[in-house]
């Protein structure tokens, strides 16, 4: 039976190591996530929430690194229904899953997508890379049939390649092949049908015109567009998880609305789970199902979004809820007092203490644990204490 759960984080613990001290990124952060919903993880800027999701993918770069913890993956493929754990995997497999599996979108369009290449070619890219077995097997098809046309006298040949490629598309021979002269152009077929998914995926992100887009390059497409494009590369081999780090952010708000709605059609019929990253709580009350507040490295509360946003327990959510402006709001918005704490030298205890309207003796020197204070809610929060 497949998994519940489509990936479960335990105790993620990630430092960076600077010359002002060693930066405690992440505190032991746990997360776990249904098949089939929308995830979202919100909190301040800085604290940690791309560091959680760039931890789980394994994409923490110099001067970070990944402490201690655990990331278990159930994708829905018969070879890891019994999920796999991602931080001790190799890179060189780490980078199959990534944009195969699971999918990552970005803020910024611009620098995912590369300035002097067709925006088609660079999601064909995707395809090129994870995809030639299955492209393989369905040029080999092509090519039985009289139908397809062909260079005489190189069908055999041709269909000697894709078989070789339908069942190891890294074979020596196949690098081989293309420093033979007439051979050099092998891939031709596979490049034209790579393109033709990419031109396929391209129409079903609502986009008017897919073959035009797909042959133009990133400056002659507006911010939206680009960031469809995008969201293309990552859907086209269909993950079983799509990870978007404020991927509407820097969008302006009509834009932003039009690529959420894109994001919610494309749950109902592309994929399956997103864990959705933002510091704006409208993002997350319009698009999740669940969700995950952040507080300076530590995961503070977790629970589906109408209790979060009716009920919320930690006192840090409360705050963070009470600074959203309000239709029609009256009076002044609450500001959180305080700072967000330097994590070279995190408060001891809960980390919110400092700022927390409740503090007890206890919160200064005990961290509390996530646990459940009510049926699927979560907060870490010594004033639940009693109750869970
Ligand atoms: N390359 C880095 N070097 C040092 N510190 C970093 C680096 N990247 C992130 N951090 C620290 O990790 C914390 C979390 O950052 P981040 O996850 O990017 O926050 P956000 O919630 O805004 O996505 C920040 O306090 C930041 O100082
Ligand atoms: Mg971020």
């Amino acid at each position: 039976m497949a998994h519940e759960n489509i990936i479960e984080a335990k105790n993620l613990t990630t430092h960076f190591y600077t010359y002002e001290g060693v930066v405690k990124a992440l505190d032991r952060v746990s997360l776990t996530i249904k098949k089939g919903i929308t995830f979202g993880l919100v909190g301040e800027s800085g604290c940690g929430k791309s560091v959680t999701v760039r931890s789980m993918m394994r994409i923490i770069q110099e001067p970070g690194k990944i402490e201690g913890g655990q990331v278990r993956f159930f994708p829905d493929t018969d070879a890891m229904r019994e999920g796999v754990e991602l931080l001790s995997k190799s890179e060189a497999w780490m980078q199959e899953l990534r944009g195969d599996r699971i999918s990552m979108i970005f803020q910024e369009p611009n620098a995912a997508l590369n300035s002097i290449m067709r925006v088609g070619d660079q999601v064909a890219e995707s395809f090129m890379f994870h995809r030639r077995r299955s492209m393989s097997k369905k040029i080999l098809e092509d090519l039985e049939s009289t139908k397809t046309r062909v260079f005489p006298g190189t069908r055999s040949l041709q269909k000697n390649l894709y078989a070789i490629s339908a069942k190891s598309p890294d074979a020596p021979v196949l690098r081989l092949a293309k420093q033979v002269p007439i051979l050099k152009h092998w891939q031709f077929r596979m490049k034209k049908e790579a393109f033709r998914r990419a031109t396929e995926i391209i129409g079903r992100l609502g986009i008017a015109h897919p073959k035009e887009v797909a042959e133009s390059y990133p400056h002659n497409l507006s911010g939206g567009m680009k960031q469809r494009i995008v969201i293309a590369i990552a859907l086209a081999c269909k993950p079983d998880l799509l990870i978007a780090d404020e991927a509407t952010s820097n969008l302006d708000v009509t834009v932003q609305a039009q690529i959420l709605d894109l994001l919610k059609e494309l749950k109902k019929t592309e994929i399956s789970s997103i864990l959705m990253i933002t510091h704006d709580l409208g993002v997350v009350a319009e698009t999740c199902d669940r969700v995950g507040v952040m507080y300076a490295g530590t995961l503070c509360e977790e629970a589906d979004t109408q209790p979060l946003f009716k009920t919320p327990l930690h006192p840090y959510t409360q705050a963070l809820l009470a600074s959203v402006p309000k239709f029609h709001q009256e009076g002044e918005l609450k500001t959180i007092d305080g700072t967000v704490p330097n994590l070279v030298h995190p408060p001891l205890g809960c980390r919110f203490h400092p700022r927390c309207p409740y503090v007890m003796e206890i919160c200064k020197t005990q961290v509390p644990l996530l646990q459940e204070a009510r049926p699927n809610h979560r907060v870490a929060c010594h004033l639940y204490d009693a109750i869970s």
